[in-house]
């Protein structure tokens, strides 16, 4: 059977968080989005934080008009980023916890809990144009809530899966997959499509890869921090080949 190929989206945040540590504007994020392209990213992340510690405002048109290529935009869910997203009109939007309290225990938007505020934003940004998804826990109940509030993408967060894998908690680690792959199934039976991303590495991005139900994956600390030693485009392309091994 043949699955369809899974995108890779490059979150070229830190790329503004280098630079932000000195100010001015090298290493510029707008290079690093071009540079993704040329390397087989299937599509651009970026997080324009409440508090503008890495990617800024100005960042926005920039790296649309560097790359040809779908702009996802994580946001926390209040009105001044609402706002901003309605004027850029990203190609997806992706509502992500900025404060503890949005949280679930994990790290996921807590939207079982925060629904009711939350709904509005899916809403608003929908008829805004953009594809909009939930950062979410793999919990079958958070993806119900995704699904019931009219979101039609989530995203799963992968960071405590990779956060065993490293702690070398071989057990958590297969048990954290398992409820990736049953909210995966749970999400895509409900008719949503499925993203995943955080942490990912070269050793733990084909487990994830390999679930079928996933469409695409967001991946930016690993592929920076690879940058530095190898370039942008090798890394990407090396995170790419491992993904395309995973459906294999
Ligand atoms: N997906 C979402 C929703 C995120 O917020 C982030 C981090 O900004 C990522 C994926 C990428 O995580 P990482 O930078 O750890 O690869």
């Amino acid at each position: 059977m043949t699955h369809p190929r899974i995108r890779l989206g490059v979150n070229i945040d830190h790329v503004a968080t280098i630079r932000n540590a000195r100010g001015g504007r090298h290493p510029d994020p707008a290079r690093a989005a071009a540079l993704a392209m040329s390397a087989g990213a299937d599509g651009i992340t970026i997080h324009l934080r409440e508090d503008r510690r890495h990617i800024r405002d100005e960042d926005l048109e920039a790296v649309r008009a560097a790359a040809s290529l779908p702009i996802n935009l994580e946001m926390a869910a209040t009105e001044e980023m609402l706002d901003i997203a309605m004027r850029y009109r990203p190609h997806a939007a992706c509502l992500v916890p900025e404060k503890r309290e949005e949280r679930t225990t994990e790290g996921g938007l807590d939207v079982a809990r925060l629904h009711n505020s939350v709904a509005p934003f899916v809403q608003k940004l929908k008829l805004s144009g953009s594809r909009v998804s939930l950062f979410i826990e793999p919990d079958i109940i958070q993806v119900a809530v995704a699904e019931a509030m009219g979101a039609p993408v989530i995203e799963l967060h992968t960071g405590k899966y990779v956060e065993h894998v490293f702690a070398g908690q071989t057990d958590e680690a297969e048990e954290e997959l398992e409820r990736l792959r049953i909210a995966a199934q749970e999400g895509a039976r409900r008719g949503l499509e499925i993203h995943a991303g955080h942490g990912l590495t070269y050793e733990t991005v084909k487990p994830v890869a390999a679930i079928t139900e996933i469409r695409e994956l967001n991946i930016g600390h690993f592929l920076m921090g690879e940058a530095i030693f190898v370039g942008l485009e090798e890394a990407v392309r090396k995170m790419r080949h491992l993904m395309d091994e995973a459906r294999a």
